[in-house]
C-alpha cells in the first residue's frame, strides 16, 4: 500500500482570506467545501440515512448492477475514485468484482482529505488483500495531472459531487479530466436527475431538520476559523429548485438585522433581515444535460446506468 501526498498546506490565513470575501461579495455566499468539518461530515451521514434523501438509496443499487455489467472491463485496470471519501460506495462496487479480477487491479483513491485517505485506504487493504493500493492526497479540480496511472484506467466520481460545481467549473473539470484520458480510459460519473419538484425539495428541506442543522453548521466553521459570533439560530435554512439553473440552491436567511464582527479585522458584516447566503448549489441533470457535460470533456457517453424512474444515473463515458 502506498500514500502520495500532493495537497499544498493551505494556511489558515488563506482559509480566512476566502471566508471574509465570500461574506463581503453582494449576495453573500459560503463555499459549501467548508460544510464538512468533523460534525458537518457527521450530519452528512444522517442526512444519506433520511427517508427523503433519495441519492443514495439509488445509487447504491445501482453501483452493485453497473460493477456487474463492467466487471470485464476491469481486469487489469488502475481504478481511479475522485473524491473517495471513506470508500464506502468503492467498497459495494469492488463487491461485486470477482476476487481474481481484483487481483489485476490498483485502485487509487483521490481525496483532499488525508486523514480519510489514510483511515479507508488501510480499511480497504484489509478487506481486499488481493488488490493494489494507492491513495492519493490532492484537489483533482486543481491537480487532476497528478493522478498517475500508466495502464488502463477507469476513473470513478460517484455521488452527484459533480452537482456542486456551477456549470462553467463543472465543464472545465470535465475538460481538464477529458485532456488526460486515454483512449482505452473510461469515466464513471455519478448524475443526480432531473425529477418531479416535490421530491427533490423534500430531499433538501427534511421534516428532521437535519438538512437545516447541517446548513447552519456552515457558521460554526465559519465561527472557529474567524473568530466571528455567528448565531446559527438567527437564520432559517432554505432550499429550493431554481428552474433556470436546473439546480437545488441552500441558503441562510437572516431573521432579522444584524451586524457580524470579524474581531481581527475590525470589520462588521451587516446584514438586512431576509438577506441570504448563498451556500450550495447541486444540480440536477437531463440525458442533454449529460450530454453537454460529456461533450465539454470531448467524450462521449457509451452507457447511462439509472433505476427504473431514472432518478438517478451512474453515467458511463469514453474518449471518442
Ligand atoms: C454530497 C454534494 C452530493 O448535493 O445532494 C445533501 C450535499 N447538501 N444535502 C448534495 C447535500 C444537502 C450533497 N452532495
Amino acid at each position: 500500500m502506498i500514500i502520495e501526498d500532493f495537497m499544498p498546506q493551505v494556511g489558515e490565513s488563506s482559509i480566512r482570506e476566502q471566508l471574509v470575501t465570500c461574506l463581503r461579495s453582494n449576495p453573500k455566499t459560503l463555499p459549501s467545501m467548508f460544510f464538512y468539518d468533523h460534525n458537518g461530515s457527521e450530519l452528512f451521514e444522517q442526512i444519506t440515512q433520511l427517508e427523503e434523501y433519495y441519492p443514495p438509496k439509488i445509487e447504491i443499487p445501482l453501483l452493485r448492477s453497473t460493477a456487474r455489467k463492467l466487471n470485464h472491463e476491469l481486469k487489469d485496470c488502475d481504478l481511479v475514485e475522485l473524491g473517495s471519501g471513506d470508500c464506502s460506495k468503492i467498497s459495494v462496487f469492488l463487491d461485486e468484482v470477482p476476487r481474481d479480477i481484483r487481483q489485476t487491479m490498483v485502485y487509487y483513491p483521490v481525496d483532499v482529505c488525508k486523514n480519510a485517505i489514510e483511515k479507508s485506504a488501510c480499511n480497504l487493504q484489509d478487506k481486499y488483500p488481493e488488490m493494489g493500493i494507492h491513495g492519493i492526497t490532492a484537489d483533482f479540480l486543481e491537480h487532476i495531472e497528478k493522478i498517475p496511472g500508466n495502464r488502463k484506467r477507469f476513473f470513478c466520481f460517484f455521488g452527484s459531487t459533480i452537482g456542486n460545481l456551477t456549470v462553467v467549473k463543472a465543464m472545465e473539470f470535465m475538460k481538464n479530466l477529458g485532456d488526460i484520458m486515454n483512449d482505452d480510459d473510461r469515466l464513471i460519473l455519478g448524475m443526480d436527475m432531473v425529477k418531479d419538484v416535490s421530491v427533490i425539495e423534500k430531499a433538501y428541506n427534511d421534516c428532521q431538520g437535519v438538512t437545516a442543522e447541517f446548513n447552519k453548521n456552515i457558521l460554526k466553521v465559519t465561527n472557529n476559523h474567524l473568530g466571528t459570533d455567528f448565531d446559527p439560530e438567527e437564520f432559517d435554512h432554505v432550499a429550493f429548485f431554481n428552474e433556470e439553473y436546473s439546480r437545488i440552491e441552500m441558503h441562510l436567511k437572516a431573521k432579522r438585522d444584524m451586524e457580524v464582527i470579524i474581531p481581527a479585522l475590525n470589520e462588521r458584516i451587516m446584514f438586512k433581515k431576509d438577506e441570504t447566503i448563498h451556500t450550495e448549489n447541486s444540480h440536477k441533470y437531463t440525458v442533454e444535460g449529460i450530454k453537454e457535460m460529456a461533450k465539454a470533456g470531448e467524450l462521449s457517453v457509451e452507457n447511462i446506468f439509472s433505476d427504473d424512474k431514472k432518478w438517478f444515473s451512474l453515467v458511463e463515458m469514453v474518449k471518442r
